[in-house]
């Protein structure tokens, strides 16, 4: 598929993603009024949205259906409201003291700390009310995208992850736990992703079962890259290119791929686990736009 292709696919989802999270805290409440402007505020500033693309382009390679559903579309949400929640924290004083985020002050820094909290609190635990209150999935499929999501997020998970790289601030880690605490921190949330679009597809989800097993292997070369390429444009990128500060990583005494690695060397790296994503779905049948798009995220500038 041509770049050009690819990068139209991705703005497109993007921009349904967008429009769909726009309406999805509903009408403002006036009680709890901050609370959903600290929420939208986030949740609304852009982000590249590329757990919402893996959930509709899994929910297309296994449903055959070139339509993304309503369900699968429930889904994306949900693991973006994640996502977005993760960021507002991991942004907070306690954990990584980062003052932008999505190219606009981070949440805190436009609220307050104890309003980020809420809101990360919030997003949570409105992506399982997405989840759970959806019109358009079944019941079987509702309590295997709370399982599959609920079990990448928490402590097993993205929280897990987290807690490992915080701890590593004053114990620098080796190399086998950098690859652990990134395949939980990052890698377990596109996991999530990449599963929920095969959950979207109807396909009852069990850790044995051949559409799974591929999801999941796809997912573990793309997570590991996705973390690695946000350390390297931690040290080469602008805080104008990425919407993030840069050197972050350093100031915090982070132990991440730069830490044992060369840019070259890691891109080697990278370009290895690519391959090996690549090559869980080579035989299926429409698997470019997935094949395409791991090289997409291991070539991004940002
Ligand atoms: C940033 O995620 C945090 C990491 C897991 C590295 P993204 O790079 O997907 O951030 P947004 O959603 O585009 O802002
Ligand atoms: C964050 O990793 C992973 C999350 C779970 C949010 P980083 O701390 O490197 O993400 P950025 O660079 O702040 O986006
Ligand atoms: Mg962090
Ligand atoms: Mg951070
Ligand atoms: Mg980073």
């Amino acid at each position: 598929m041509n770049n050009d292709l690819l990068k139209s696919k991705i703005e497109l989802c993007a921009e349904k993603v967008n429009d769909l999270l726009s309406q999805t805290l509903g009408k403002k409440d006036d009680k709890f009024a901050v609370l959903f402007d600290s929420c939208n505020y986030s949740l609304l500033a852009g982000g590249k949205r590329i757990r919402p693309f893996l959930v509709c382009e899994f929910y297309k390679l296994f449903s055959g259906n070139g339509e993304v559903s309503n369900g699968a579309y429930d889904l994306a949400k949900a693991v973006e409201m994640i996502h977005t929640y993760s960021l507002i924290h991991d942004d907070l004083p306690c954990m990584d003291n980062d003052d932008m985020r999505r190219g606009r002050p981070s949440n805190h820094k436009a609220f307050s700390e104890t309003t980020a909290l809420l809101a990360g609190d919030a997003l949570l635990t409105y992506a399982f009310e997405t989840i759970s209150s959806s019109p358009y999935l079944s019941d079987s499929q509702k309590a295997d995208a709370t399982l599959i999501l609920s079990k990448r997020a928490g402590i097993r998970g993205m929280v897990g992850g987290q807690q490992i790289d915080i701890l590593s601030e004053d114990h620098p880690q080796d190399y086998e736990t950098l690859l652990y605490m990134n395949s939980l921190k990052t890698g377990a949330l596109i996991e999530a992703a990449c599963l929920l679009g095969v959950c979207a597809a109807n396909i009852k989800y069990s850790d044995s079962s051949d559409e799974y097993r591929i999801a999941a292997k796809y997912a573990k070369g793309i997570g590991i890259v996705f973390q690695l390429v946000d350390d390297i444009l931690d040290i080469t990128s602008t805080t104008e290119e990425l919407g993030k500060p840069v050197n972050s990583d350093k100031e915090n005494q982070k132990t991440t791929f730069m830490t044992f690695f060369s840019i070259d060397k890691a891109k080697e790296i990278a370009d290895k686990l690519t391959e090996e994503s690549k090559c869980a779905i080579k035989d299926l049948k429409n698997s470019e736009c997935l094949s395409d798009f791991a090289d997409y995220l291991k070539d991004r500038k940002k």
